[in-house]
């Protein structure tokens, strides 16, 4: 089978996405890890592994208890409110996990309590004395988060307490000077408390061996190489009462710390589900050497916990370790952090409100690469790709072949390959698409998967069944022509479906097919009946970008930048208006420009000027009254190739509505150039 990394039985495979805090809604970057498990979770299914992909709400902490606290609402109930929200927005974006649960529940309290047991058990538990600023009014220990007081350092006032915004140092929050409690304004006292810590540094070694097995990327096992190096320190896994989460064993009022009982949360959620279903079952994906997979999906800020505290505890605790992590990058959005005031820290629930899950899923998809750089989403890019690639290249082979099919040949397609040595070039490009899903470089295999719609899109070109239909004797070729066509898109489809699930759906039902999954690469669709064409995927119009990003600008930037900005005040101040006759290059890319084929020609009675002409643009046909008339003889014109502004909006004129409007270069009157036939362009290219 192409592309088969020759795997006779069926990988066993457990897959983790980051537990989302519940104190916020999910937005574009949960997104992007969501949707990067996704499709690794979807290829996989694809090529018949057994996946099942758990997640669940991070709900433990002082901030869950205050949020209730402030809504009058039992912790309990906030975190299932939230919990469904969470779940739905993601459903909303087409992922596909298995279990979507929470780290409050009875699975994570037991094994939670067990892990400790064990680790205790086992002298990796140690208890010592630790100071801390405490609330005397609220009566609780306050984390860095909760107290603000002026820099140790450089003075400044109201500085956070752990670092300094304005110096950038780093210090304790105890040296802090006149520190306030956020919580009440009140001044804190220092006190003591006993805590309980996990002994890490007696798994120096352990890691320092787990880290070169290939379990993580090599800049993360570098990163946390340095680390090692410097010496890991025991970690504070306890919280004093009052705090929401789970009670230590043998305490009254320790907690255990709530990134203590987040990765537990992954098991709970998987036993959760393990024991709903007989097929699966929790030791065999948890027990010390077990022979299935377990791989984390988790961003750069939370490497620590993942690959240094969690295969240690696991380890201690007599269970398996992680097969893998695959750790991404944070976003940007046109170059810098998501911000409210700008409207760039838009929310999944806010997104679907104007858009299609999968343009998100599709432009995400051509960013990865599997590293930890981060990945920037530009706006204009954005649009440019769904457009030009989805709709333009992708889109454009099933829409210029199915009418034909549909109308001429009642649906049915030819009972041979038209190019066999088409067939195999797409089937040969399997195992390197293969490859690059297995390792998170899906931006690769979306680059290989365009080239191929690009070689199907000549293809389609050079026979022009648009034209054969015309001809006598030829109807036999444009069923060949269009039938290869839609096998091309087939197997398009395979390629694309971990990422674009719904549209391979809806591309599954047009071609009266199964559901696809790899092993289809095998086998072309031979005299086999297609149903009606329904249009894919529409254009995404900038403007319905624009509007999206107007509904998420919180108004009141110094009350909604909900994550600093690193560029500074001046990064919020909107780019120069256009000026002196020039425009900017953001008014310049919103000008769509596209190859257009003339495909008729004539004179408008009454007009000197000008020709009526009829534009092949791959995908639909435009009428476009052009001013051309003293350069060209009409007749001459048709089956040339120019270029047009596709997007330009109807404009009524004396004559009709032009829809849309040529480019021709020259000094006017007679000498006016359109593309030369031989260039290579054809209708629908777009022009960049
Ligand atoms: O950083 C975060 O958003 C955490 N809530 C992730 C937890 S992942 C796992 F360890 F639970
Ligand atoms: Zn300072």
């Amino acid at each position: 089978m192409p592309g088969t990394t020759s795997s006779s039985s069926p990988r066993r495979i457990l897959v983790t996405s980051a537990l989302p805090y519940i104190n916020g809604a999910i937005h574009l970057g949960h997104l992007l890890e969501h949707i990067q498990t996704d499709i690794w979770v979807r290829y996989q299914r694809m090529r018949g592994h057994q996946v099942i992909y758990v997640c669940a709400d991070d709900t433990h902490g002082t901030a869950t208890m205050l949020m209730a606290e402030e809504r009058g609402m039992a912790p309990e109930t906030l975190i299932e409110t939230i919990r469904a929200e969470h779940a739905r927005d993601f459903e909303g974006f087409l992922i596909s996990h298995d279990n979507y649960y929470s780290t409050h529940s009875e699975e994570n309290r037991e094994i939670s309590e067990l892990i400790f047991t064990r680790l205790k058990d086992k002298g990796l538990i140690f208890t010592d004395e630790v100071s801390q600023l405490y609330d005397p009014e609220r009566q609780l220990f306050l984390a860095d988060r909760f107290v603000r007081g002026e820099c140790p350092n450089c003075g400044a006032a109201d500085q956070p307490g752990d670092n300094c915004d304005v110096c950038s140092a780093t210090y304790d929050a105890m040296e802090l000077k006149n520190p306030r409690s956020t919580l009440s304004g009140a001044a804190p006292e220092i006190r003591a408390s006993e805590h309980y810590f996990f002994d890490l540094p007696q798994y120096q070694d352990f890691l320092r061996d787990w880290l070169a097995s290939g379990a993580v990327q090599p800049e993360v096992a570098n990163k946390l190489g340095e680390w090692l190096e410097a010496g890991l320190k025991p970690w504070d896994i306890s919280r004093d009462a009052p705090y929401f989460g789970f009670l230590i064993p043998g305490t009254a009022d320790k907690y255990f710390y709530v990134w203590m009982d987040a990765p537990i949360g992954y098991m709970a959620s998987f036993r959760n589900y393990a024991d709903r279903h007989n097929e699966v079952s929790f030791d065999e994906f948890w027990n010390a050497g077990a022979a299935t997979e377990v791989h984390h999906f988790i961003g750069k800020d939370i490497i620590n916990f993942h690959a240094l505290f969690w295969p240690s505890v696991l380890d201690g605790a007599g269970f398996r370790t992680p097969t893998r992590i695959h750790t991404h990058g944070f976003i940007t959005v046109d170059g810098t952090r998501m911000s409210k005031s700008r409207g760039t820290f838009i929310n999944a629930a806010t997104y679907l409100e104007y858009m299609e899950p999968e343009y998100l899923r599709y432009y995400y998809a051509t960013k990865l690469t599997g590293t930890v750089d981060d990945m920037d989403i530009n706006l204009d890019d954005f649009v440019q790709r769904v457009n030009s690639d989805l709709v333009g290249k992708v889109v454009n082979i099933a829409s210029r072949c199915a009418g034909f099919i549909n109308k001429q040949f009642d649906g049915l397609l030819a009972g041979h390959l038209d190019d066999e040595a088409l067939w195999a070039g797409y089937q040969a490009a399997a195992s390197t698409i293969a490859d690059h899903y297995e390792n998170d470089d899906v931006g690769k295999a979306v680059r290989e998967i365009t080239r191929l719609a690009d070689l199907a899109n000549q293809y389609i070109a050079e026979h022009a069944p648009w034209q054969l239909i015309k001809e006598e004797g030829q109807r036999d070729r444009v069923q060949a022509v269009c039938s290869m066509g839609l096998n091309l898109f087939r197997l398009l489809i395979v390629y694309l479906k971990p990422i674009l699930p719904k549209m391979a759906a809806e591309s599954e039902a047009f071609l009266n097919v199964d559901p696809l999954t790899w092993a289809d690469l095998d086998t072309p669709l031979t005299g086999h009946r297609v149903n009606a064409f329904k249009p894919l995927f529409s254009r995404l119009e900038r403007k319905t970008v624009d509007k999206l990003v107007d509904a998420s600008r919180v108004p009141d930037a110094s009350q909604a930048q909900s994550t600093p900005d690193p560029a500074g005040p001046a990064a919020n101040r909107a780019a120069p208006e256009a000026d002196g006759g020039f425009i900017s290059i953001d008014d310049f890319a919103k000008v769509e420009l596209k190859v257009a084929k003339i495909v008729a020609a004539s004179p408008v009675d009454g007009a000197d000027k000008l020709l009526e002409l009829t534009l092949d643009l791959g995908d639909e046909q435009r009428r476009v009254f052009s001013g051309i008339k003293a350069a060209y003889e009409a007749d001459a014109l048709v089956g040339q190739l120019t270029v047009v502004v596709a997007n330009l909006a109807p404009r009524k004129m004396r004559f009709g509505t032009s829809e849309g409007m040529v480019l021709a270069a020259g000094p006017g009157g007679a000498d006016i150039f359109l593309i030369r036939p031989d260039s290579g362009a054809e209708p629908g290219m777009i022009v960049r």
